[in-house]
Order: structure tokens, then C-alpha cells, then sequence
């Protein structure tokens, strides 16, 4: 069988894998300009370089030549190719690499080739003679050189397959990237050296205690100047752990670390200790002796034009953005990240779930495939490689509390076998693996996508899942439970955030969870006539695909941080203000409150009318606290609706709540002469314009582009029911001097089922109203994707407006609302999607300004509640039919809808509908609008 297409993990004379360290030994990069040729067959000759084209290593070389090296891939849980295993089509993307290097002239003893990550299995010479294999996309391989390498001269060929055995085993969500995608790095290895080194720091009662496991040659010293620590060990059989006295402990809030050497006569390692200790203690994960609660993300490494290729600017930015956001974990779904992301975890605190290169969903696609590689001894040597060199690479870091054997992978004695090789090797970090689901032989119990009633079960009774055996849900039961993918980020979503977190507040065996995921993964390409724009599944000509299941990101695919981010910012802010202001409550870990500032504000009608600091002894981690309000925050003598604020930060926000001091008193919307110089069709009773200003409608509007939840969730039975081809008959039209009445009976085709619509305008002191009342008929079966009317005007550029904002907001994802006054301009309204798709609705809305030519009020209702609006350059019918915000077509309409009720998000993409609270349900509907003219 060929080393593409068999079992193996690899060569077997591979170097044993272990710690990726800072090490002062010499190293000369590999990266840069090397020869490259494409062949579409695995087993082409071995050709002569000299005329093949030139290819930046690292990088995947789908992402370059414009498409003379193919095109990425995207597919989520199938094979792009038949199931075949272990063999891959003979259509097989091979890349040959080649360069040259002359032997750096360094005085040492070996040399050796490290590859840190290519895609997927690939066989290296050097000067000609065959190295080794290596296999496993995103895990270092190393291969001692020493005896191929001559002075001066010499070359390196690497021949990368884009598909291999190895190929069943990366069945990620993610693009299909080929090629040489991390660094290659000739290392020089002195005969006095350090070979492998672990030191695990752990924190216990105030004091450090380090616990050493060096591999190389001694005597070997181990320095840490901040602790005053030098100790030098004369072999290996003097290491012993060692006391380093008061310490400060390393947590994702107070990431403290002690740099770190440790030195052979002929090599120094650097390291940075954090001194942390993790426990599982009965249901409860610990790290130095206090329960985590996970506030995380799934993150992948995507680059929208570098692809998987590492750039550390753009993952510092990330990751400096999540923390800005109160995001305190990352699961580094669904393989090991370039190892600098790890050096930046410690560096700005997270807490890591380090996950394996594993995944073999595509098995579970077809009922048609019998195999499961979890339970195939065939596999097991290179599951257990694969967990090995994970392990081994990424042990030193302080931000990794657990290890994950993998994603989406059958269970079996394959992941068994893994779990206890890593219980062994490292009994300092529990072992979580989703899919074993009767907690056989990993420490936490975990899901992805549980609705929330099955959390509840999970944290009450029980687990919640099919086919568990009583005996396994005990067992189950007595572990911590971690929600390792929930809240679907695609699109306009995740509904239903605050709703989960406060199921993980309830049960103490629940440790919250990630949400899936960080970032869509979109891939800036161009259109035929050169219009750029992110790709998705489909977009790069795939035989089979999986569309936009690739963009499900909090964060868009240029770095834009989605509506989303700010509401999961929100629900997991680590300060909680209570329901009365002058409590609060923390969530934070490990750090009281004295390094955050408490401001409170209060705004009347939107203005301003005071602020000030607030004195707030610190709090506690995990306590909470009371403090005074000055009197004046809290003066209700005022005619006006009042809003008191607060807000905590630290750097940025960490927590905000507003309270309603005292509302406007209503007002009646008083009849008077005239129509308040509103214009009206004749015919049809709708408004033609306001003073100068061109305005046409109302026209009932239920239909939404349906957001990427709604498409696996109501949208097919609206589609069926026609909400988006409404036809609008007129019953009735009545012009008078003082008002204008226009009955309309708004239906679908075929359908008998309508909604009897009257809009009646009148006139009011200073402009015109419009109360508009619907009636849905009997026989509706459906939700709603909204309730709401709209206007048609020729422009709009300037918004401003007093409501909720800054960002759109949907009942099920409100918590970063606020009631405020706000302006923006009308692009910036509206959220681009990869998929063009509902957005921008603000609800609550008091009045709107739109230029400074025209103001919009609404009136409340009996219960406080007012329409909300959006306004856009495309109907809901055109933005549903475009694939990709370029194909949107060209406008010269703005469109402002006013909802009375919005259907919620809710998070059907991949997980639970629309909560019932949050879903818009046929019902009568009545608001009135006031239309002032301004200026
Ligand atoms: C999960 C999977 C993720 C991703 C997600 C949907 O099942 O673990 O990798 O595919 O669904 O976007």
C-alpha cells in the first residue's frame, strides 16, 4: 500500500514528538520562495525543478495562481471524495516543493527538519535521498537530517498530497487547504543540549511548586531570577520538584508569568511559568481551588486571505477582541493551533481547551458506511500518534486546563486508548471528548447544542440522552458538564444567549460552555469583473459543498464584530448589576473589582443630565457587594423619561445596566384640522409625501429575509404561506379634509387566509398621524417573520434616532441594548452578512430623524411597548435573493420599516428554534405613528 493510503502515523524513524519551545540553539527558516509544481496524480515522477513555478512557504497553494493550483474546498461533515478508506481518489493534488539552503556553518552536533504543519500527508528528500513521511495536517513532525546534509549546498523536496488516509481522520468543518501551511525550520541541535523539557507549575495553598521533566544532557540548570531561583541538576535521577515559595497564581483574569530558563552547557529554553493547579473535585472543574465557568468560543485558525497560514498580528488582534468582549476560554477546535496562539494565551489569559487533529464526521454521513476508525484496531497506532504528539507540543502552556481528544468522532477503543495514554502522561489536566457520551472513559461530561430544557435535565437528573445506561448516567452525573459548541453564530444570530447563561448559573454541575464559533471563515476572492468579496462553499465551482455553513462567526470574515459579540459580551460580563441598582454581583474567577471603575449616568428623554463616579469597595471574585447611589443619580423630579445607567469597566466594559427611573407621561394624540401638509394618492389613500419631503406607503410588511436560523427553521411554511408575495387590495378609500382612511386586504395566492389592514391618517398639531390596525383572518398556522409597515422614500443618508442602539437587537438577543439616543448613517445601520439576510431592526424606537427633514414618533402602548424600525436599500424579497452582499442589486429606494413585533433568532442553524416567548404569533395588531415635518 502506498505511505498515502495506508494506516500509518508516519515514518517510523520520525524523532519521538515533544515540547515546541523558544530555544537559543541555531535555527535557520526555511520559510520563503521555494520551486513548486502541481501535479494531479500521487504518483508523478520526480522531475527537475529548474523550470517549476515559485510558491511562498508557508501557504496553501489553492490560495495562490489564481486558480492554476485549484480551488479551495468547503465541506462540513462529508468527504469531498467517495469513503473509501483508506484509499483517496487517484485524482490526488500533488504539490512538489523544492528549494536550496546552504548548510549554516553552526557548531553543533545534529540537524534536525521540522515541519509545523502541512496538509495532509507528505514525503520529504533531502539532496536527493528520501527522508521520511510525515503525516497529520496540524502536528509538528521532526526528522533528524544529520547524515543527508553537505557543506554548502543543499536541497529540500517536499511532495504534498492534498488527500491521503491521514485525510480521514481531518474531517473538520472547515475549507480543504493543501499545502506546506506552517513553518519549516532546518534546527541545529548541540551536543550539550536540551532535548525535551516540562515543567509543570502548579499553585497550591499561596506557593509555587515546579515539577521538572528535562530530557538532554546534564548538567542542566533551571533558572527563574523573579522567584530567585537556580537549581542545577547533575542527571536526570536529581530532578525533583521543587518548592518556590509565594508565588501569584496564572489565571485567564490575572495571567502572572515568571520567566523561565533552562540551560545544557550548549542550549537554553525559555519558558514562561504560570503557576496554576487543575482539579476535578465531584461535578466540579477547579483551577486553584475555585470553579471556572467557561465564557468561550470555538476558535479555528482562519485568514481570509492567508487561509490557515499564521499571521500573529491578525491573532493577537483576535484574540485581544475577545477578551475585550469577556470572552475568557477558547476550545481550539478542531486541532492544535500554530503554537504561538498557545504562547499568546498565557501571555493575555485564557483559559485553553487544547483539542487533538481529529475528526471523522464524514463516517456518520452515509448509512451506507459501516466503518467507524474509533473502533478499527487498524487506526488505533495513529489515533495514539496523533494525541501524542498534541500533547507533547502544547504541554508546557499554563492556558491549557484540558485536553480534547477530538472532535465528532465515533467513541470507541481508538479514544479510549487516547484518553488513558493522556491520563497517564499527564494526570494534571482532565480529558474531554464530546461524543463519549456514557463518560466511559473521559472527566467531563460534555454536548454541543443541548436546548436548554436538556440542560436543565443534565443538570438535575441526569444526562439527556438516548441509550445511556442507568449506571452511565451516575457516572455522568458526578461530572463537571461543559457545553462544548452552543449558540450558532451564523448570520443574524445567536438567539437565546442570556436564556443559556442563566441555565448555567442555575445547576452548579453546568460550567457554561463555547460558543461555535469565532469567526466566519469567508475568503476574499473577486468576481469575473473583479469585484472582491468573501467566498463560501459553492463559490470556488465544489462538486459538492456546504454553502455558508462556513460563516457562522462572531466575528465577520474582514474582522467586523457581529451584533452578536456584543450581545454574548454582554450576557457574560463579569459584573452583574442586580434588579435594583446599589447591588452587584461578580463572576469573576480569581480578581476582586479593584482595578474597575463604576460610573453611573442619568439621561432624561436621551440627554444627559448627569454622571458621576461611584465608590464600590472591591468585591470579591464570585461575591457579591452593595454601594450608595448619590442622591442625585437617583432624582426623579423631572418631567421626562429618566434612565439611569451603569457601568463598569476595566480597559473596556464589564458590566452595564440600565434602570427606568420614571417614564414620559403619555399623551393622547389629539386630532387637529387639516392633514399637517401630508399629500395622498387619490386612488389608493397612501401618503405621497410630508411637507417637502417624498414619502410613499404604508404598505403591511410580514415577510424578512430570512436570517440563516429561519432558513432551517419557519422559513419553508412562510415561503408556503406566501408572506413573502403579499397582494394588497384595496377595499376602501375615504379622503376627507382631516383624515384619510384606506382599508386593505392583504393575502397571499391561493391562499384564503389575510390580514385586514386599516390605515387611517389624521392630522395632529404639528404634522400628520397614522394609526394603523391589523387583523389577522382565522387559519393562520405560522409564526411571523414580522408585523410591521413600510415606507418607501427616494433617499435617506443621515439617521438619528431615540430607542434602543447602538447595534440591531431582536427580543431573544437584547442584553446589549440600551435606551439611548443615537446616530449613524444608513449603511452603517445594517449588518453585512456573508448571506444578505434580515438586519438592522431596532425596537423600542421613540422618534427617528431621518436627514433632519422628517421625524418619526411612535406611541405607546397600553404596556409600554412601541414598533421598532430598520430602514434599507432592498426590499426583504431582494435581499433574500441575493447569495453575497456584491449581488445585491443596485438601488435607488431607501425603505424604512416600522415593526410592531419581530419574530425572534433564536439559533436553528445548528441548535434550538425561536424560544416560544420570543416568537411572533398571528395576533391583532394596533400602533399609531406621528409623521412631523422638521426644519
Ligand atoms: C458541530 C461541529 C462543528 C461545526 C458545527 C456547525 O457539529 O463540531 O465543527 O460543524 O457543528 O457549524
Amino acid at each position: 500500500m502506498s505511505y498515502y493510503e495506508d494506516f500509518s502515523p508516519g515514518s517510523p524513524h520520525r524523532l519521538p514528538p515533544r515540547s515546541w519551545v523558544r530555544s537559543g540553539a541555531p535555527t535557520l527558516s526555511l520559510n520563503g520562495d521555494w520551486k513548486f509544481k502541481l501535479w494531479r496524480y500521487a504518483d508523478a515522477p520526480l522531475e527537475d525543478p529548474a523550470d517549476w513555478d515559485t510558491l511562498p512557504v508557508p501557504s496553501h497553494w489553492v490560495l495562490h495562481g489564481d486558480g492554476k493550483y485549484g480551488r479551495p474546498i468547503y465541506t462540513n461533515v462529508k468527504y469531498p471524495f467517495p469513503v473509501d478508506p483508506p484509499h483517496v481518489p487517484d485524482e490526488n493534488p500533488t504539490g512538489d516543493h523544492f528549494r536550496t539552503f546552504t548548510l549554516p556553518d553552526w557548531d553543533v552536533d545534529r540537524f534536525v527538519l521540522r515541519f509545523d504543519g502541512v496538509e495532509s500527508t507528505y514525503k520529504v528528500w533531502l539532496n536527493g535521498t528520501e527522508v521520511g513521511v510525515g503525516k497529520g495536517s496540524r502536528l509538528a513532525t521532526e526528522f533528524d537530517v544529520t547524515d543527508l546534509l553537505v557543506p554548502g549546498q543543499n536541497s529540500v523536496l517536499v511532495r504534498v498530497h492534498q488527500w491521503s488516509s491521514a485525510t480521514y481522520l481531518e474531517d473538520q468543518d472547515q475549507w480543504w487547504l493543501p499545502g506546506i501551511f506552517r513553518d519549516v525550520t532546518l534546527l541545529g541541535r548541540p551536543a550539550a543540549r536540551v532535548d525535551d523539557v516540562w515543567m509543570q507549575a502548579e499553585f497550591l495553598d499561596g506557593n509555587g511548586v515546579v515539577t521538572a521533566e528535562v530530557a538532554g544532557t546534564f548538567p542542566i540548570t533551571l533558572s527563574v531570577p523573579e522567584l530567585g531561583v537556580s537549581t542545577t541538576w547533575q542527571s536526570a535521577s536529581d530532578v525533583a520538584p521543587l518548592e518556590v515559595g509565594t508565588v501569584e497564581p496564572w489565571s485567564a483574569e490575572s495571567p502572572r508569568l515568571y520567566d523561565c530558563t533552562v540551560a545544557s552547557a550548549g542550549e537554553t529554553v525559555h519558558l514562561r511559568l504560570g503557576f496554576r493547579t487543575v482539579r476535578i473535585e465531584g461535578d466540579q472543574f477547579l483551577v486553584n481551588g475555585r470553579k471556572v465557568m467557561f465564557y468561550g468560543v470555538n476558535r479555528h485558525e482562519t485568514h481570509p486571505v492567508l487561509g490557515r497560514v499564521f499571521n500573529e498580528e491578525h491573532a493577537r488582534r483576535d484574540l485581544l477582541l475577545m477578551k475585550q468582549h469577556n470572552i475568557n476560554a477558547i476550545r481550539t477546535s478542531h486541532y492544535p493551533p500554530d503554537p504561538r496562539v498557545l504562547e499568546l494565551c498565557d501571555e493575555l489569559g485564557l483559559w485553553v481547551m487544547l483539542e487533538c487533529d481529529l475528526e471523522t464526521h464524514g463516517f456518520e454521513f452515509d448509512p451506507s458506511i459501516a466503518d467507524n476508525p474509533s473502533d478499527d484496531p487498524r487506526w488505533r497506532d495513529q489515533f495514539l500518534d496523533r494525541m501524542r504528539r498534541t500533547v507533547e507540543r502544547d504541554k508546557n502552556h499554563p492556558s491549557i486546563v484540558i485536553w480534547s481528544l477530538g472532535n465528532e468522532c465515533a467513541t470507541g477503543p481508538n479514544m479510549a486508548a487516547m484518553a488513558q495514554w493522556t491520563h497517564e502522561r499527564d494526570p494534571g489536566r482532565p480529558v474531554h471528548f464530546e461524543r463519549d457520551h456514557a463518560s466511559a472513559y473521559t472527566d467531563m461530561h460534555s454536548r454541543m447544542y443541548a436546548t436548554l430544557s436538556e440542560l436543565a435535565e443534565i443538570g438535575t437528573t441526569g444526562c439527556a440522552f438516548g441509550g445511556i445506561r442507568p449506571e452511565e448516567a451516575v457516572r455522568q452525573q458526578n461530572r463537571p458538564f461543559v457545553h462544548c459548541e452552543f449558540g450558532h453564530a451564523m448570520g443574524n444570530g445567536p438567539g437565546s444567549l442570556a436564556d443559556y447563561q442563566a441555565v448555567y448559573e442555575r445547576y452548579p454541575r453546568l460550567h457554561g460552555g463555547f460558543i461555535w464559533e469565532w469567526r466566519d471563515h469567508g475568503m476574499l476572492t473577486k468576481t469575473a469583473d473583479g469585484t472582491p468579496f468573501y467566498a463560501y462553499g459553492g463559490d470556488f465551482g465544489e462538486v459538492v459543498h456546504d454553502g455558508n455553513f462556513v460563516m457562522d462567526g462572531l466575528v465577520l470574515s474582514d474582522g467586523t464584530p457581529s451584533p452578536g459579540l456584543a450581545e454574548y459580551a454582554a450576557v457574560i460580563a463579569p459584573i452583574v448589576f442586580g434588579d435594583e441598582p446599589g447591588t452587584l454581583r461578580s463572576r469573576y474567577h480569581s480578581i476582586d473589582t479593584s482595578d474597575v471603575r463604576f460610573t453611573w449616568t442619568r439621561e432624561v428623554d436621551g440627554v444627559l443630565v448627569g454622571t458621576g463616579e461611584l465608590e464600590i469597595l472591591p468585591v470579591p471574585p464570585g461575591e457579591s457587594g452593595l454601594f450608595e447611589l448619590p442622591e442625585e443619580a437617583l432624582d426623579l423630579a423631572v418631567d421626562g423619561e429618566t434612565w439611569l445607567t451603569l457601568e463598569a469597566r476595566s480597559g473596556h466594559v464589564v458590566g452595564s445596566r440600565q434602570y427606568q427611573l420614571s417614564r414620559r407621561p403619555s399623551v393622547s394624540v389629539v386630532p387637529a384640522k387639516g392633514l399637517g401638509g401630508a399629500e395622498f394618492d387619490l386612488r389608493t389613500g397612501s401618503l405621497l409625501r410630508i411637507g417637502s419631503v417624498e414619502i410613499g406607503g404604508p404598505r403591511l410588511e410580514l415577510w424578512r429575509a430570512p436570517t440563516d436560523n429561519d432558513r432551517r427553521a419557519g422559513e419553508w411554511l412562510w415561503r408556503e404561506r406566501g408572506l413573502d408575495r403579499l397582494e394588497h387590495r384595496i377595499r376602501d378609500v375615504q379622503i376627507g379634509d382631516d383624515a384619510v382612511t384606506a382599508r386593505v386586504r392583504v393575502a397571499a395566492a391561493t391562499a384564503g387566509r389575510c390580514v385586514e389592514v386599516t390605515y387611517h391618517w389624521f392630522g395632529v398639531a404639528d404634522g400628520v398621524a397614522l394609526r394603523v390596525d391589523a387583523v389577522p383572518s382565522a387559519g393562520w398556522d405560522c409564526t411571523w417573520p414580522r408585523l410591521g409597515v413600510r415606507f418607501t422614500l427616494p433617499s435617506v443618508d443621515a439617521v438619528s434616532w431615540f430607542g434602543t442602539g447602538p447595534l440591531e437587537s431582536y427580543s431573544d438577543s437584547d442584553s446589549a441594548a440600551r435606551v439611548g439616543r443615537f446616530a449613524s448613517t444608513l449603511d452603517d445601520l445594517n449588518v453585512a452578512y456573508s448571506r444578505p439576510q434580515e438586519t438592522g431592526h431596532r425596537p423600542q424606537l421613540r422618534s427617528l430623524d431621518l436627514d433632519g427633514r422628517l421625524r418619526v414618533s411612535t406611541v405607546p402602548d397600553r404596556t409600554g411597548h412601541r414598533p421598532g424600525f430598520s430602514l434599507s436599500r432592498h426590499t426583504p424579497q431582494q435581499i433574500a435573493a441575493a447569495g453575497h452582499p456584491h449581488e445585491l442589486p443596485p438601488s435607488d429606494q431607501v425603505y424604512l420599516f416600522v415593526d410592531n413585533g419581530q419574530h425572534g433568532l433564536g439559533s436553528a442553524a445548528c441548535g434550538p428554534d425561536v424560544l416560544p416567548e420570543h416568537a411572533l404569533y398571528p395576533a391583532a395588531h394596533s400602533f399609531t405613528l406621528l409623521f412631523t415635518p422638521l426644519g
